[in-house]
């Protein structure tokens, strides 16, 4: 399977330079070994698909509403995100956790209101660091995969990544360790084994993020088991990117 690497913009860059961005990136990306997704911000959806037309480049949303739709000042539905040709959607990021309080109950209506629309779902979890230095990492992870993806069949997680993302990695310069990847990525197998079956813990595509950069991708993209890197920072730069895929197309040829 072709490792995934998504570059989340977060709230970066205007339309305007997200046009230079694309029009620089897109020519020079052509891969059979990696998938390659754009988090851009909502405003630059729609003219990033247009910029994007005939390059193998896909486009995923930073959030969704949970409502389907109506009167929600603010807020995108996933009808919205589909129709102008998103084809996912990241939930969960601990950003959106802390800072704007979403629970595990609102997440998961997320994630339900994401596969209606058939949009894939790229879930973010991740202990703090209160939770590392308390030992709670594993008991943190395993209770936001559970809730996040309460009363779903198996046969939907074809349409969900997960991507682990410890807290304290994200955007700090402080990258996981192999064996913290590892861990993490095991910890949430096994949770999918708990709620679903060896099967789906097995196949459930795992991503890891958390201050990825050109030094230290090398190292991250050996991680057994994982299929592929969340970015944020290191994407703002098309030549830190372009790198970075480069470094995972090694990786997905062992
Ligand atoms: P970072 O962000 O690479 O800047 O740490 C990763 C993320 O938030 O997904």
């Amino acid at each position: 399977m072709k490792k995934l690497v998504v570059a989340n913009f977060k709230m970066n860059l205007t339309s305007s330079e997200i046009k230079k961005y694309v029009m620089a990136l897109a020519p020079k990306f052509k891969s059979d070994k990696v998938d390659l997704s754009l988090a851009l911000p909502f405003v630059s959806l729609e003219s990033g698909k247009f910029l994007l037309s005939g390059s193998d480049i896909s486009l995923t949303a930073q959030n969704i509403s949970e409502e389907e739709c109506g009167s929600l000042t603010g807020e995108v539905s996933g009808a919205m995100l589909k129709d102008i040709g998103v084809q996912r959607v990241i939930v969960g990021h601990s950003e959106r956790r802390t800072r704007f309080k979403e629970t595990g109950k609102s997440i998961n209506k997320k994630i339900k209101i994401a596969l209606k629309n058939r949009l894939q779902v790229v879930l973010c979890v991740g202990e703090s660091l209160i939770d590392k230095n308390s030992m709670k990492s594993q008991a943190a992870i395993t209770a936001q995969v559970d809730e996040a993806l309460k009363g779903l069949y198996e046969n939907e997680l074809e349409n969900i990544i997960i991507a682990y993302e410890p807290v304290w990695a994200i955007g700090t310069g402080k990258t996981a360790s192999v064996k913290e990847i590892e861990e993490g990525i095991k910890v949430v197998r096994k949770a999918i084994e708990t709620a679903f079956s060896k099967k789906a813990a097995t196949e459930v595509r795992v991503l890891y993020g958390g201050s990825i950069t050109a030094k230290n991708i090398s190292q991250v993209v050996g991680v057994a088991g994982l299929d592929g890197v969340l970015v944020g920072g290191s994407c703002l730069d098309v030549a830190t990117l372009i790198y970075i895929i480069s470094v995972c197309e090694a990786g997905a040829k062992k």
